[in-house]
């Protein structure tokens, strides 16, 4: 069965009804399907160069680098040829508009204004994929030294968005989903060594720093993501940065330790695969990775070049929603560095608090700016009530409620860092001791002086219908979150028009609306449920 097909008979199964996508305009749709009929023609081009007699030396490149014919086919490896026009007259013989062709970053004006040139020369070409399987763009590789840069992208178009966009993941969809991890390299030839060697739930980030929708899509395969980067100093930097854009998204991530000098490919070359696995499992904690890393580098660091990076880490430290997590880092910290707890922890909250008052005076300065519009205002201020709302209610709340509150709420529900903070502090209490010690809390040194300002404010909320109010902000909450994903989806559905694309999506927006569906079912239920006779 297609894909497609696929989809339709689960969904008649499920009784999940296939919402309709977004209208597109005939003009609109055929202007993207050309879009992508232009990069489907232009690869098979590549690919039948790479086999010609002439081209005998670049096919003996990819053997070179050991890879076979069945990957150079599933991820459609090819050739472009050193000319300015073969290409631009192969795509004129099979009536390509070249105004999308140039659109697509494929070809490009010549100084005359009228005539084109090919911007792929003499290179290995690496096309792009979308989630639905379409070439969405190209990377090339340098094939001489001089060729700058080594690798030419395509630039972004309508169909190609560099950040929602992970390399490799096409074809790996399915082995992630069966392995339920993830890993992340920095390469195309990272990826694909493993892939040739049997491991299959590989994805590549292209050696850039990664968006929090590449994290999102992710974390829609698999919330378990290993990063496998080069060993050498600008591959462990960037594994450290891109951890942490992974782990803000609520993912759990590791750092693969890979030795100086090699990268996945070289590795398994050299190793083989039962070797990497070896590797896999000695993956670490980004904190611990960053502390073996510093002290490989600085075996007998003084106190101030030990001060200096203690100050790095709190500075990153200070960033992470979950207080539980900074508390754990926090341990690592204290335990290598061979310094006491708490002085870190009361220098982390020195910080949180400089934090709290920079950004206060960030946001009564620049009122104009223009804020990412990622979330909408109306929904943020209500979800900062919400939140507030269900820590009221830990605090004060008859016993009942707080249970139902404890049991329904996770970390994750909580946008604002303080509330977070708050939440992690007040739900560790509750699981400790069974109740919460305001008392104790406010005199807690983790908590920031906004967090005190709230607590204040929580402990005199007078709360009336408490169970009614708990069902209710745990409601909103979930709904908003479930909107955020929708969001994320359609913004996906915008940039990809194929049938194919649109489908997967739409599965994915419908498996949304069945949570929706749930969400208020549970919702409508648990009202009934606790009804209290004053209602
Ligand atoms: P590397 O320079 O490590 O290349 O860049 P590589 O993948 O190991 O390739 P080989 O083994 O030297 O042939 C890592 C990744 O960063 C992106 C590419 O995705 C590359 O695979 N990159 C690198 C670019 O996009 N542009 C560049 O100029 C360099
Ligand atoms: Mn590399």
């Amino acid at each position: 069965m297609t894909f497609v097909d696929a989809v339709t008979k689960a969904a008649e199964f499920s009784g999940i009804a296939l919402p309709k996508p977004e209208a597109k305009s005939p003009e609109q749709v055929s202007h993207t399907q050309a879009l992508y009929d232009i990069n489907d023609k232009t690869c098979t081009f590549f690919e039948k160069q790479l086999q010609l007699p002439e081209n005998k030396s670049r096919l003996d490149y990819f053997k070179g680098r050991k890879l076979s014919e069945k990957t150079i086919k599933k991820f459609r490896l090819s050739y472009a040829p050193d000319s300015f026009d073969l290409l631009l007259k192969h795509l004129e013989k099979n009536q390509a508009n070249l105004k999308l062709a140039e659109e697509l970053g494929l070809i490009q004006k010549k100084k005359d204004g009228k005539n084109f040139y090919v911007k792929f020369r003499h290179r290995m070409m690496f096309p792009f994929f979308n989630v639905a399987g379409k070439i969405i763009g190209f990377g090339g590789r340098e094939l001489k030294e001089e060729q700058q840069p080594k690798y030419l992208n395509s630039p972004e178009s309508e169909i190609y968005k560099k950040g929602l966009t992970l390399y490799g993941l096409y074809q790996a969809i399915q082995s992630i989903r069966e392995q339920d991890f993830l890993i992340l390299v920095e390469g195309y030839f990272d990826l694909l060594r493993l892939v040739e060697a049997g491991q299959k739930n590989v994805v590549a980030s292209s050696g850039t720093a990664l968006t929090d929708q590449q994290a999102r899509l992710m974390a829609r395969y698999s919330k378990n993501i290993y990063i496998a980067y080069d060993g050498d100093g600008a591959g462990i930097k960037a594994a450290i940065r891109n951890a942490q854009i992974i782990e803000n998204q609520d993912l759990s991530v590791y750092i693969v330790p890979m030795p100086d000098g090699e990268d996945p490919d070289s590795y398994v070359l050299k190793h083989g695969l039962s070797a990497f696995n070896e590797l896999l499992k000695k993956r670490t904690l980004p904190i611990e990775f960053q502390l073996d890393q510093y002290i490989k580098q600085n075996p007998n660091p003084s106190l101030e070049e030990k001060d200096h990076f203690i100050a790095d880490v709190l500075n990153e430290l200070v960033l992470f929603k979950s207080a539980s997590k900074t508390g754990l880092y926090i341990h690592h910290l204290a335990d290598r560095m061979q310094v006491s707890e708490a002085m870190l922890v009361s220098e982390i909250n020195r910080l949180k608090q400089r934090r709290a008052r920079f950004n206060k005076a960030r946001k009564n300065n620049d009122t104009h700016e223009e804020k990412p519009q990622q979330e909408r205002p109306a929904i943020k201020r209500g979800a900062y009530k919400a939140e507030e709302g269900l820590l009221a209610l830990l605090l004060n709340a008859a016993d009942e409620t707080q249970k139902y509150v404890a049991n329904h709420v996770s970390i994750n529900l909580f946008e604002n860092e303080d509330y977070a903070g708050l939440y992690d502090h007040i739900i560790h209490d509750i699981e400790e001791n069974g109740k919460v010690d305001v008392q104790k809390l406010f005199e807690n040194p983790d908590l920031n002086e906004n967090q005190h300002l709230i607590l204040t404010k929580l402990t005199i909320d007078q709360i009336s219908n408490e169970m009614k109010h708990a069902i209710g902000c745990i409601f909103q909450l979930k709904k908003w979150q479930l909107e955020k994903e929708e969001r994320d989806i359609q913004n996906h559905i915008k940039v990809d028009n194929s049938e194919e694309a649109q489908m997967h999506f739409t599965f994915e927006l419908a498996k949304l609306n069945k949570e929706k569906r749930q969400l208020n079912k549970d919702y409508q239920h648990d009202l009934k449920l606790y009804r209290s006779d004053d209602d």
